[in-house]
């Protein structure tokens, strides 16, 4: 982990050069924060099922047409992918009112929505992630216009398609956050989707008990997170249904 460079780090992941021009490397961090890093802690084995997890989705979303950044997995903690010029937005769907959306509006948790709403937030730590709109990315030159109907048609495939993915493996896709990057080849630029989607990003509900099982257990300190993650990435299929501990080598 320390032989290569370091590009940058952030609060769960750290990102080195890679191999290749235009690659980095992807390292999935055990560290755990929210509320913008206000509270802080560590999930052991966090980095492993995330980078699991992550692949997976991003392969079949790869699959079914939306271009990303996953190039591959490299062992338990590490990805390949294409270097991305990241887009300072954050893309969150949301299906069931949850977590900031109900304390914004004073909404019950768990209400349906009669339709899936998509919100945009600035990234930026020191403002805490403001909720925006269209209007302010494209005044800003965030993203263009073009950049953004691109943005949302992909989110909204893509929520489509994961919560299918998730409702077969019993689970409910209540929200999530994506990150989505440019990248440049001769004559164009293509916008592809990048970061990470893990439980770390998404709310994730037992489809009939309603359990959490996402990072909603560390920022409630409900106990059992790195358990919770494990079911996830059990009933997805990328652990083997004997494994019980997930720091297993086999799983490199
Ligand atoms: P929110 O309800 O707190 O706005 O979160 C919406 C979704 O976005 C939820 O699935 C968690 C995810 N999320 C992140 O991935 N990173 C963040 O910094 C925040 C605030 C939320």
């Amino acid at each position: 982990m320390t032989r290569r460079k370091q590009i940058y780090e952030g609060k769960a992941k750290v990102l080195f050069e890679g191999p290749e021009p235009g690659t980095i490397v992807q390292y999935f961090k055990d560290d755990a924060t929210a509320f913008n890093n206000k509270k802080k802690g560590t999930v052991t084995g966090k980095g492993v099922l995330n980078n699991r997890i992550s692949e997976h989705l991003m392969i079949k979303l790869n699959d079914m047409g939306i271009p990303t950044h996953l190039i591959k997995r490299l062992n338990m903690r590490e990805q390949l992918i294409k270097k991305v010029e990241i887009i300072p937005i954050e893309v969150v769907v949301r299906n069931i009112v949850a977590g900031s959306l109900a304390v914004r509006l004073g909404l019950k948790e768990g209400d349906k929505l009669s339709r899936s709403i998509v919100e945009f937030f600035y990234k930026s730590d020191e403002l805490n992630d403001p909720l925006i709109t269209e209007e302010h990315i494209t005044a800003f030159d965030w993203a263009s216009t073009y950049e953004m109907d691109e943005i949302v048609t992909m989110s909204l495939r893509i929520n489509d398609f994961l919560s299918g993915l998730f409702f077969g493996a019993g689970i409910k896709l209540i929200d999530f956050k994506l990150e989505f990057g440019r990248i440049y080849s001769k004559d164009e630029v293509k916008i592809i989707l990048a970061d990470e989607i893990s439980p770390d990003s998404c709310r994730l509900w037992d489809l009939k008990t309603d359990e959490k099982l996402d990072k909603d257990r560390f920022r409630r300190d409900l106990g059992n997170t790195a358990e919770a993650y494990q079911e996830v990435a059990r009933r997805l299929g990328v652990l083997p249904e004997s494994s019980n501990n997930f720091t297993d080598e086999k799983l490199n």
